[in-house]
């Protein structure tokens, strides 16, 4: 019995131990904030999973000044170029495709501002001869731009004259760094709707009360037709009375029909107005 029993806890503590070591450390291929899992930031948290789709592009921009050609290759959460977790690197087009690696995405940081992220990754290679050789680091300024993932990815600057703090600065557009769209409405449309429906509740009440109570037919079933009636006319006579800017011509309209004008009329047109 007993061997049988150390062979099966071997096995279990394996078991336990494999499990274990595999699911401790973030995964590989993804971006690392600071502090252990159950200790990051949730504002950072939060920030990161906002930008979930700029994951998996890779972007570029290619530098050519001074005598330099750098291409800078940047991704989220994403190694680019051949050193694992280099999320940031200068490629010197000139030195046969040196690389260097500005910053590390297991060394991720993020600031969130009303339309604008700030990513910086950290732990790049060390300098060589400026900011005292301190390690690289790189800040991507990613501005709200809601026609896109990601976009228009350019070099601003390089700070390396400082004796520590040096970085490199990007800038970027992206929708995720726009603000939630607001919804809210405003008073005014408020007002319009609760106004829009009380006027349907009146119509439908009005309509429905004098169809089955009163028994009206027509234009009968309008609530308040009359009411109506005289408020449409009245307004046609103000308007009538206040924009109209010359006096009436001759009413022609009320011209009675008088047998001297039927003789003018040909023959065949009026035929069926005569009263026989
Ligand atoms: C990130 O990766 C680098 C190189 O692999 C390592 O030196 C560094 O300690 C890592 N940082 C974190 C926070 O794991």
């Amino acid at each position: 019995m007993a061997p049988f029993f150390n062979c099966c806890w071997a096995a279990m503590l394996l078991l336990a131990l494999a499990t274990y070591s595999y699911g401790a450390p973030a995964a590989p291929e993804d971006c690392n904030l600071l502090g252990e899992a159950d200790q990051e930031s949730k504002t950072e948290q939060e920030i990161l999973a906002s930008l979930a789709p700029m994951r998996s592009i890779t972007f570029h921009d290619r530098v050519a000044k001074d005598g330099n050609d750098y291409t800078y290759q940047f991704r989220l959460c994403g190694t680019v170029g051949n050193t694992t977790g280099g999320g940031l690197v200068q490629i010197d087009n000139k030195n046969s495709q040196k690389e260097t690696v500005i910053g590390r995405f297991n060394e991720t940081y993020l600031i969130k501002g009303s339309d604008w992220i700030l990513l910086m990754y950290r732990k790049g290679e060390k300098y060589d001869h400026h900011c005292n050789h301190e390690e690289r680091k790189g800040m991507v300024m990613i501005s709200c731009n809601s026609k896109t993932n990601g976009d228009n990815f350019k070099i601003m600057s390089e700070e390396r004259e400082k004796v520590e703090d040096c970085f490199y600065l990007f800038e970027m557009d992206s929708k995720a760094a726009c603000p939630p769209e607001d919804t809210h409405l405003s008073v005014g449309s408020i007002l319009l709707i609760v106004l829009a429906s009380l006027v349907a509740v009146y119509l439908i009440v009005g309509f429905l009360y004098q169809r089955l109570v009163v028994g009206a037919k027509g234009m009968e079933q309008i609530p308040n037709y009359s009411f109506w009636q005289d408020l449409g006319n009245l307004m046609a006579d103000g308007c009538d009375f206040a924009c109209r800017s010359k006096p009436r011509s001759v009413p022609t309209a009320y011209r009675g029909v008088g047998d001297d004008q039927l003789g003018e009329e040909p023959e065949e047109r009026d035929d069926h107005l005569l009263p026989m």
